[in-house]
């Protein structure tokens, strides 16, 4: 059984069963790329890297993901190997994520090379898609130059069976007000345990609740100007590994 998506009247989608949009109204593609992609420093970050992991919480449509994966390929210093991990608790039907990435948004605001890759990626990440069971699940792409694992279930107990070392880190769960769980502090907490000095971490949320368990956890936390409509955005650095 697949996570119902409903379309708004807007184009965009939205989750009857948080009451949220899986992404914003104006500029998905934007919004990936200025939010999490380039706020975690890339694709600076991953030049003259054998692998690099991003870890992200809530895969949702996976738009990050294939923005993430489109900007590596245009990269011509890209990494060897790129690591997506990503968490979910209720993934959608692959006709969702294709949708969703043939209309992504305002085009304008976005990099039209890599929107005009999406659709492609999109469908051979839908064509992959196919039975998902709780647990880690593994997709290569790009020759398994491109490997997504993701862990299906709760946040918590899948953070718990995962054993990575993120270089990067998108924190992408629906509003803190209506999805908690997400951002709780032993959420952050397992998410900081599986980074190093130097890992970078970018969110849409600039929740005071949010920022203060990330400085707790040894993150240095800066508020940025957002991506409109939102006003700001989060860009923070882990200091010293988390034990
Ligand atoms: C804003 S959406 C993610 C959008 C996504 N990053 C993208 O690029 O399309 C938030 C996601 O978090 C998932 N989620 C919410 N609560 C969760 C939980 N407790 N454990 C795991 N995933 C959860 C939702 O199902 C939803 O897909």
């Amino acid at each position: 059984m697949t996570e119902p998506v409903q379309w708004l009247a807007d184009g965009s989608p939205h989750s009857l069963r948080f009451n949220d949009r899986y992404r914003s109204r104006t500029g998905g593609l934007a919004q990936a790329l200025t939010v999490f992609v380039m706020a975690c420093g890339l694709p600076q970050g991953w030049r003259g890297r054998d692998e690099f992991t991003v870890l992200e919480t809530g895969f949702g449509l996976g738009l990050n993901f294939l923005a993430t994966w489109a900007a590596w390929e245009a990269d011509t210093q890209r990494c060897e190997r790129l690591h997506f991990v990503s968490v979910e608790a209720y993934p959608v039907a692959p006709a969702d994520i294709v949708r969703n990435a043939l209309a992504p948004g305002a085009p304008d605001d976005a990099n039209p090379q890599l929107q005009a890759r999406l659709p492609a990626l999109a469908q051979e990440l839908a064509r992959a898609w196919q039975n998902l069971r709780p647990g880690l699940q593994q997709f290569d792409f790009a020759q398994g130059r491109v490997r997504l694992t993701l862990a299906v279930g709760d946040v918590q107990t899948v953070l718990a069976e995962l054993d990575c070392v993120a270089d990067a880190v998108y924190l992408d769960g629906f509003s803190p007000a209506l999805n908690p769980a997400m951002w709780s502090f032993a959420t952050l907490q397992a998410v900081a345990q599986r980074c190093h000095a130097g890992t970078t971490l970018a969110s849409y949320s600039v929740a005071l609740e949010v920022r203060e368990s990330l400085k707790q956890l040894g993150f240095s936390v800066r508020k940025r100007a957002g991506l409109p409509p939102k006003r700001h955005r989060l860009e923070a650095l882990l200091q010293a590994d988390v034990i």
